[in-house]
């Protein structure tokens, strides 16, 4: 499959973040994964729409705007506007109305996803699957970066790998995010994730443009 790296903005220097982009465009990211947080469903505030309007000039790859926010449904017209490639959002926000949410953001020609946190169990994502253009599997409670790997997340994506099998969509895009390091990327991927976030691992790193490489393995 084809391994895409998504470098998470959460570790970028925010009075630079067009800059910051620009850069992980020429250190050669796949999408530029925006980590939206409402201080509601996780308990920081990071930054909205707007903010993805503003970056939006300073690279041409797709922007992976992951909402954690409660309602996220009536934030997809602002991110829309502002230039988002694909929205996310979450199950655990959504509940029986995650098939709805994500045909309303397809409506308005942006790529759709529901995003998994780690309590809650794969098949959860089973009925949107069906729809979705990509899923997402947190690896790490969300809210902060620089968390450590749960392992039992392995699981959980070699489930979804096998149900996309399943459902005649093998080469469905699952996302992985949190505590994602150049040690552990390896397993990631062989348990069937195709998608890539990496946070801390490629801001920490002092050659982005390697590690982003050496992730994608
Ligand atoms: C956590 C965010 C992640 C985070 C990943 O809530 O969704 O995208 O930035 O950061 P690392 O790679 O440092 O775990
Ligand atoms: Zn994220």
């Amino acid at each position: 499959m084809n391994i895409k790296i998504a470098p998470s903005i959460l570790s970028a220097d925010f009075s630079k973040l067009g800059e910051e982009v620009a850069l992980l465009e020429r250190c050669g990211a796949d999408l530029i994964h925006c980590d939206v947080m409402d201080g509601n469903f996780v308990p920081p505030i990071t930054f909205g729409a707007q903010t993805v309007r503003a970056i939006r000039p300073h690279t041409r790859l797709p922007l992976d705007c992951h909402l954690m926010t409660l309602y996220p449904e009536t934030h997809i017209e602002d991110f829309v506007k502002a230039g988002a490639d694909i929205i996310s959002v979450h199950v655990e926000a959504c509940g029986e109305n995650t098939p709805a949410v994500l045909q309303t953001i397809q409506s308005r020609g942006v790529k759709a996803c529901a995003v998994l946190n780690p309590e809650t169990g794969a098949e959860a994502l089973f009925p949107a699957m069906e729809i979705a253009d990509m899923v997402l599997v947190m690896s790490v409670h969300p809210g902060w970066g620089g968390q450590k790997f749960i392992a039992e997340s392995l699981e959980k994506i070699r489930a979804l790998r096998a149900r996309a099998v399943k459902i005649g969509r093998p080469d469905f895009d699952i996302e992985v995010d949190g505590g994602i390091t150049g040690e552990n990327v390896k397993e990631v991927i062989a348990a069937g994730a195709n998608v890539i976030v990496a946070g801390s691992a490629i801001f920490s790193s002092s050659d982005k443009k390697a590690t982003i490489s050496r992730m994608r393995g």
